[in-house]
């Protein structure tokens, strides 16, 4: 907990406040009050603590009257003394890897030269000197040009050229060929993985992680949208936070590494395409409403200093292409990552992040589509829900004796993340306590054929039966449970995913059988109980033996593109030959969701 005192502008409310303070409060709603995870504790403060009980979401009267408010929901109209959770400065447990192989052949490279010195023979100019003694090559850019003369002479006319394909992008004095790297980064809307890479070998040198400073503003992309059209410096804001992260992390890389900023020359990104456009400062709002067009799939050269990036300041940032609003760069990267492209046999690859991604086909051509899957399997607009950090219940097992538990970090319980809600869910409706239309029994009714000691975990929420997974007396920090509307978010997700299979699978005319592997991409994908995740409908069984975790295939996608020019052929193959669905167009798609609302029959 972080408890302190603190000056208030009359009227403003809390959660605004803390921001600009720098605290990292979830909101996934973005403010609205909905949501109920922007929970903080007021220690001090008359008038606050006397408010009566509006019975909102996330704040029971027990804990109204301890002193526990939503942030954004509470204006300072006095001095106060806030209690601020910690759950946000936990470690996340974010996933960072995913095997591959390439040669290394980077579009940037260093080449040493020692020119020869002009004289009255030779009068040819400093930058021509330079592109003769290359053989090739132009200069785009008039900063660099302004400098060239000065490094030269300063150096003897002994430099190193700096070479993107074929322009030059700087002059170093000296023979600086010994260092040279790049940056792959994954933005996810949950989190950001960066891999500072050695480009002269190859070597992943190391890796940055945190949670996605944007969340502050929004779980999904649809708030993080809405911040941008309700703010008039939404998008600033946004782009700004992303911004700063990426500043942390080359800060992390020359603390950490010994590798200063301004040796790294590239940086490729990957994300979703909302991400890539916060990202450049490129506008969303019609990316949330039909025809949901984005500004550009195809990001311009962009040179670090126009970013404001503290690395090379002509270093280039680059990213995979996008197909569509909802299917991005991220997804090309899995693409990429995975080769099903290349493969003669069908492949269906899922991306279960913030939203899920569906890829299916082979060497013929993809399709792709984007379901509206929520972040309730990242824990995400469920009660007791949180991201895969500390303390998180990330493992669940239910018997007729009770349950078993694990938490990431082997720590007190303090909430439950993605692969855990998947976990209760499917064992809930295995032993029963849930029916096949999602309703959790009420105690009277399981008291019929249930043991006692599941009987005696079914309490009320909000009017409506909760299960109980664990609590202050079984050691965890605050009494975790499930509630009905918990199941619910769960429905909603699983059946828009198993709907956009289902879809894709139509278009395509595939049975089961055809399909030979299941890629799943993505944290959840690596984490999830996969039995459990087609217990409860969210894969189909049939697929049962084909799937692959590939681990965070975003990140592979966009390391492979740093450390080999030619995969952004590749992914630019990959959007031509993707074909698009958008699924909301369909008229069949509504139909077949609701007929994956249902839970599967116990088998
Ligand atoms: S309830 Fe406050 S941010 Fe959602």
């Amino acid at each position: 907990m972080d408890t302190r005192k603190t000056e208030v502008k009359q009227g403003q409310d809390l959660l605004t406040y803390l921001r600009e303070k720098g605290h990292r409060l979830a909101s996934p709603c973005g403010g609205k009050g909905v949501c109920g995870k922007c929970r903080v504790r007021i220690l001090e403060g008359e008038r606050t603590l006397n408010q009566p009980y509006p019975g909102i979401q996330g704040i029971t009267l027990d804990e109204w009257q301890k002193g526990w408010r939503l942030a954004c929901k509470t204006m300072m109209n006095e001095e106060l003394v806030v209690e601020i959770p910690d759950m946000w400065n936990t470690d996340a447990n974010i996933l960072v890897s995913g095997d591959y192989e390439v040669t290394l052949q980077p579009c940037i490279k260093k080449i040493y030269l020692e020119l020869p010195k002009p004289s009255i023979e030779d009068q040819t100019s400093d930058t021509d000197r330079l592109l003769r003694a290359l053989g090739y090559g132009e200069i785009l850019d008039l900063a660099l040009v302004q400098s060239i003369p000065d490094i030269m002479s300063e150096h003897d006319y002994k430099v190193t050229a700096i070479l993107h394909d074929n322009t030059v992008i700087g002059v170093e004095g000296g023979d600086t060929t010994g260092t040279l790297y790049g940056v792959a980064v994954d933005i996810g809307t949950t989190t950001i993985v960066g891999t500072l890479i050695d480009l002269n070998t190859g070597d992943e040198v190391g890796v940055y992680s945190t949670l996605n400073p944007q969340k502050s503003h929004g779980d999904d992309v649809i708030s993080r949208i809405g911040y941008t059209i309700e703010n008039e410096k939404g998008l600033q804001t946004l782009q700004q936070l992303v911004l700063d992260c990426f500043n942390r992390m080359f800060d992390y890389f020359e603390g950490r590494f010994n590798v200063p900023g301004r040796n790294i020359y590239h940086v490729n990104i990957a994300g979703n395409t909302v991400m890539i456009h916060l990202f450049s400062g490129m506008p969303v709002k019609n990316i949330a409403s039909v025809p949901f067009q984005p500004a550009a799939t195809h990001l311009p050269a962009i040179k670090a200093k126009e970013l404001g990036l503290n690395i090379y300041p002509n270093a280039v940032i680059s990213s995979l292409p996008m197909i569509a609003g909802y299917i991005g760069a991220d997804t090309v990267a899995c693409i990429l990552a995975t080769d099903i492209l290349k493969k003669e046999e069908y492949s269906l690859l899922v991306d279960i992040g913030t939203n899920g991604e569906i890829a299916l086909g082979n060497k013929d051509g993809l399709l792709a589509c984007a379901t509206a899957a929520g972040p309730a399997l990242e824990g995400a607009h469920i009660q007791c829900g949180m991201g895969g950090v500390r303390g998180a219940i990330n493992k669940i097992e239910i018997n007729e004796d009770g349950i078993c538990h694990s938490t990431i970090g082997d720590q007190p319980a303090i909430g439950i993340c993605g692969s855990g809600i998947v976990d209760a869910v499917a064992q809930m409706r295995r032993t029963g306590l849930v029916d096949p239309y999602g309703r959790i029994l009420s105690a009277d009714e399981a008291s019929e054929s249930l043991p006692a000691a599941l009987v005696t975990r079914i309490g009320q929420y909000s009017g409506k039966p909760s299960f109980t997974i664990t609590g202050k007396e079984e050691g965890a920090a605050n009494e975790i449970f499930i509630t009905q509307k918990d199941i619910r978010e769960i429905q909603l997700a699983k059946a828009a995913i198993a709907a956009g299979i289902q879809i894709l699978m139509q278009e395509k005319q595939l049975s089961f059988n055809d399909i030979k592997k299941v890629y799943l991409a993505g944290g959840f994908g690596n984490y999830i109980n996969h039995d459990h995740a087609m217990e409860i409908g969210l894969l189909p069984s049939e697929l049962k033996g084909k799937i692959v975790p590939v681990g965070n295939a975003a990140l592979t996608g966009a390391k492979m593109i740093v450390k080999s020019r030619g995969y952004m052929e590749v992914a630019e193959r990959i959007t031509k030959m993707t074909k698009y669905i958008e699924l909301s167009s369909r008229w069949d798609f509504q139909e077949i969701f609701v007929e994956n609302m249902e839970f599967p029959e116990n088998r």
